[in-house]
């Protein structure tokens, strides 16, 4: 077997844990005739879709690099798909980005209707705190309850979220320079909060030292930008099919998007400095563990994804 195929097997195997604990997270069992039916069943639509399920392999990636065995990091990595499944079902809200399309089928509200979609993110985002409290110790569920709620709050993801919408409605106080620093700021914290503490957690879990926890972060906040800047790309230039979302919704919304303020070609230069930036942060880690070359190639298929 190449070295290629071993890495892709390991990878597969992850991906197979995490897609386990997913669908184990939403087993209600006994407590399932307390819960709407309608609102289980839209919970599963929205968290058990064809995912990437990159911000959970993080969680694993982060403590594997930092020494873990992965299995003390499953709830972790679940939370953070949780996290990411409630901001995608509001992201597609009418009063946001108003898409029908999701993961290659019908976004939550369409399949279902705008209530259950809120009432889905609400509850999928409970859930992913309910879920931290099954890690080893309460002082691990302590530091990671706060981690992830700092990470999704409004210094993270919902207000990179705010500032995502108001600047689709405030197009007037477009300044050249101010737009990029912005825009940086807006994809930090809306893309790449949650995926710096999808890292965090895992090394916390494996009880990293606060040089690996660094260096984790700055991985995570370089692959952060590469990441939302190949969405952005991919909305323009991606296949639809493929990418499973509706495209040029950006253009059509008046988001502010790499392309939208660079234009193609400087945007690709950015994903790959950013790509670079991430790698070199991977430095202190050694090159003979397996999941950093998985997760080296991870960062280095950005370029170019067509999904
Ligand atoms: C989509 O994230 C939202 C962004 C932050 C760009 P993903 O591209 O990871 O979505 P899934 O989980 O694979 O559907
Ligand atoms: C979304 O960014 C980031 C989230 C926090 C959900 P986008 O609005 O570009 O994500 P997509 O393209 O709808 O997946
Ligand atoms: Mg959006
Ligand atoms: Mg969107
Ligand atoms: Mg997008």
């Amino acid at each position: 077997m190449s070295e290629t195929d071993l890495l892709q097997d390991r990878l597969e195997q992850m991906r197979g844990d995490v897609e386990l604990a997913l669908c184990g997270a939403l087993d209600f069992g006994d407590v399932k005739v307390a819960i709407s039916e309608r609102l289980i069943d839209a919970m599963r639509y929205s968290l058990l879709g064809s995912g990437k399920r990159l911000r959970p392999l993080f969680v694993l990636f982060g403590n594997i690099l930092c020494g873990g065995n992965y299995t003390d990091a499953i709830p972790a990595a679940c939370s953070v798909e949780m996290v990411h499944a409630y901001s995608l079902v509001h992201d597609d809200l009418p009063a946001m980005d108003d898409d029908d399309l999701r993961r290659g089928r019908l976004t939550c509200h369409k399949r279902f209707d705008e209530a259950t979609a809120i009432l889905v993110g609400d509850a999928l985002l409970a859930l992913a705190f309910e879920e931290l409290g099954k890690l080893p110790s309460l002082e691990i569920v302590g530091i990671c309850c706060k981690e992830l709620a700092n990470a999704a709050g409004a210094t993270g993801l919902v207000g990179g979220q705010m500032d995502d919408v108001a600047n689709e409605k405030n197009l007037n106080v477009k300044t050249e320079k101010a737009s990029i620093d912005l825009l940086e700021q807006i994809h930090l914290r809306k893309t790449g909060a949650l995926i710096r503490v999808a890292l965090r957690l895992g090394a916390i879990i494996a009880k990293a030292t606060k040089e690996q926890i660094n260096a984790l972060d700055e991985y995570g906040k370089n692959f952060g930008l590469a990441f939302q800047i190949t969405d952005d790309l991919l909305d323009e230039l991606g296949n639809e099919k493929t990418v499973g979302k509706r495209l040029h919704k950006d253009k059509e919304m008046n988001k502010w998007t790499y392309p939208a303020l660079l234009g193609i070609k400087k945007s690709q230069d950015e994903a790959k400095k950013y790509v670079n930036n991430a790698i070199n942060a991977l430095n202190i880690f050694d090159n003979n563990i397996t999941e950093k070359k998985i997760l080296i190639k991870i960062t280095k298929d950005l370029i170019g994804r067509e999904k």
